[in-house]
């Protein structure tokens, strides 16, 4: 006699449903979105399919559609123009960067949505990097002042959350002090705790044409500053630094090939715990549905799943879109 069959909580769509552990709501999820100076632009990534460059007016229609379909939270990345770029990355440190204005119009459009930025200085540094090369070497204590700027900027354009992406030692505690200096008290900041110098951030680089430049002088990759992916103790460092330099959310990214790592600092903090999904696991997804190896309707939810189940509070993902619209249908 069997008098334990795990199938029959298996046996129908209720039941399943009935028991079901983990799931994935639309509040869970960030939308990152990038943005291009300009009007009327809605600019396919061909890296990423069905992702754009978008310039404010068509931003401003995508984030209403999103927020119809029960999105709330969006990431924002500008692409910087190339004349504008620097090595010291000023234009993100100007008044007039036209990013800073996207956030006003957005926010004043949807005051109901949380707007999420990222603090680094790629976006703007003619060499690539997320801090200063000085020397041939990424300098830390330089790059950090420099984000300290760009982040009461960002604060003062209106951005509820910000995400320090660049690695630098120190960043969050410099960051959180200058905001408060500022009086920038309740903006948040959701620190990229875990970043890993990885594989997967190829098409992002192809959308905001920020990877590192060739060029003997400029360190060739981000190894110095991210995380090597071999390392799990050292996302806990990490993750202490964070916490006790103030910051109000954990990340870990990328997403999938990290799983242990989102579901060891679930384990161990109390803060929300962010996961990024980042743009090259969203690729492979796609480029595999596209050949018609993969459906994607199905793979997508199961994707952002396991995400969650492993203790991911907020999954910034590609899919959140597609992931709302297909919770409509
Ligand atoms: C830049 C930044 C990157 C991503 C987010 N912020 C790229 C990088 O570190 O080179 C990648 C996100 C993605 O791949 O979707 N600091």
């Amino acid at each position: 006699m069997m008098l334990e069959r795990p199938r029959r909580n298996r046996k129908s769509g209720s039941v399943r449903d009935l028991i079901r552990e983990t799931r994935v709501h639309t509040d869970d999820l960030v939308y990152p979105l990038f943005v291009q100076e300009g009007k009327g632009i809605k600019d396919e990534i061909s890296s990423l399919p069905g992702n754009y460059r978008w310039s404010s007016d068509t931003l401003i229609e995508e984030i209403g559609r999103c927020s119809d379909l029960g999105l709330k939270s969006f990431m924002l990345f500008p692409k910087i123009d190339g004349k504008m770029k620097d090595p010291q990355g000023s234009y993100g440190t100007s008044e007039d960067n036209y990013y800073l204005k996207v956030a006003q119009d957005i926010k004043s459009a949807h005051p109901h949505i949380t707007l999420i930025s990222d603090v680094a200085l790629d976006p703007y540094s003619s060499d690539g990097h997320d801090g200063i090369v000085v020397d041939g070497q990424i300098d830390n204590d330089a790059s950090v002042a420099l984000l300290q700027q760009m982040s009461v900027l960002q604060a003062q354009a209106g951005f509820d959350i910000l995400g320090p992406s660049d690695m630098m030692d120190g960043r969050v505690g410099a960051i959180r002090e200058a905001l408060d200096d500022e009086g920038f008290i309740n903006t948040g900041i959701m620190s990229y705790t875990a970043k890993y110098a990885s594989a997967l951030y190829g098409p992002f680089r192809d959308a905001l044409d920020s990877a590192p430049v060739v060029n003997k002088d400029v360190p060739k990759d981000k190894k110095t500053y991210q995380m090597d992916p071999a390392n799990k103790s050292e996302a806990l460092r990490e993750a202490d630094l964070d916490v006790v330099e103030g910051a109000d959310f954990l990340m870990v990214k990328p997403a999938l090939h990290y799983l242990d790592i989102i579901h060891l600092l679930k384990e161990n903090y109390n803060l929300p715990i962010a996961a990024y999904h980042v743009s090259g696991e969203c690729a492979m997804v796609l480029a595999a549905a596209q050949k018609g190896w993969l459906d994607y309707n199905q793979i997508m939810p199961e994707t952002l799943l396991s995400i969650k189940r492993a203790g991911a509070d907020v999954i910034i993902s590609y899919f959140a879109k597609d992931f709302a619209s297909l919770k409509t249908t």
